[in-house]
């Protein structure tokens, strides 16, 4: 009967509905599963990964992990990772990486990403391209069929020196899809730098990017383009949280 159906509706706890950045934790803590002592670590930038080095910190503080060395992404990652009292290094001394652990702002079907919108992305392609294993973490909004669809927009850091002469360069190479270049938080008054003293276009995609390699190939063709935010075959794992658990792919 209906009563009983309002009954049984009543018994049953409340579903559970996670936030983004709960989901985003969850993707992060266990990736640190994946830490083992003695590892050399790439450790990312952006709110993802920042849970990522706070659970590696907690790990080292609580003596499950040790002998840890952090290579950071970013300066705010460095000065995280300092305060928790991870031994960091750099690729000088450490040209070889165990692990990187790192977020992301579009994952494909193939494990390609999009990267930068934290600004870091010129680092974590250095960092990231050492290493043995990436780990990349997200939570499952990030998920796109193909990169640059998403309407969000593809990280480009340019020297300074004249970036709209590059800006406009930019637009241009992708001219058949209505793009729109614009600087980062130009709008501000003030240009977003990078923490190599860089800035960063922000290229709005009308719709995907074809031959991803042939794109970044022309991209970095660009004199003054320093690196663009598409990570290609660089991720070997992809961590998803979503509502109905976490999914781990692998390449
Ligand atoms: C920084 C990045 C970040 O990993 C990416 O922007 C995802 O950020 P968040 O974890 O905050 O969603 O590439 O350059």
């Amino acid at each position: 009967s209906s009563m009983e159906a309002l009954s049984l509706s009543l018994s049953l706890p409340p579903p559970v509905i996670l936030t983004q950045d709960e989901l985003k934790k969850i993707a992060a803590y266990k990736a640190a599963e994946f830490v083992e002592s003695g590892m050399v670590l790439g450790l990312g930038t952006g709110s993802t990964a920042k849970h990522a080095v706070d659970r590696i910190g907690e790990l080292l503080r609580q003596g499950k992990l040790n002998n840890i060395i952090g290579i950071p992404t970013s300066k705010q990652t460095q000065e995280q990772a300092t305060s928790l009292g991870i031994p960091l290094s750099d690729l000088d001394s450490h040209p070889t990486i165990d692990l990187a652990i790192d977020g992301a702002d579009e994952v494909d079907p193939h494990l390609n990403l999009v990267k930068g919108r934290a600004g870091s992305l010129l680092r974590e392609k250095m960092v990231e391209g050492a290493c043995k294993k990436f780990v990349c973490i997200v939570d499952e909004s990030k998920l796109v069929k193909h990169l640059g669809g998403s309407g969000l927009a593809l990280p480009i850091e340019v020297v300074p020196f004249c970036w709209k002469f590059n800006a406009g360069k930019l637009r241009n190479l992708f001219q058949d899809s209505g793009c729109v270049a614009k600087l980062r938080n130009e709008c501000k008054g003030r240009p977003f730098v990078t923490d190599n003293g860089n800035y960063i276009v922000e290229l709005y995609l009308k719709r995907e990017i074809g031959d991803l390699q042939v794109a970044g190939d022309a991209i970095l063709r660009i004199a003054g383009v320093v690196e663009h935010g598409m990570f290609l075959d660089m991720a070997t794992t992809v961590i998803v949280a979503g509502e109905l658990g976490i999914t781990i792919k692998n390449k």
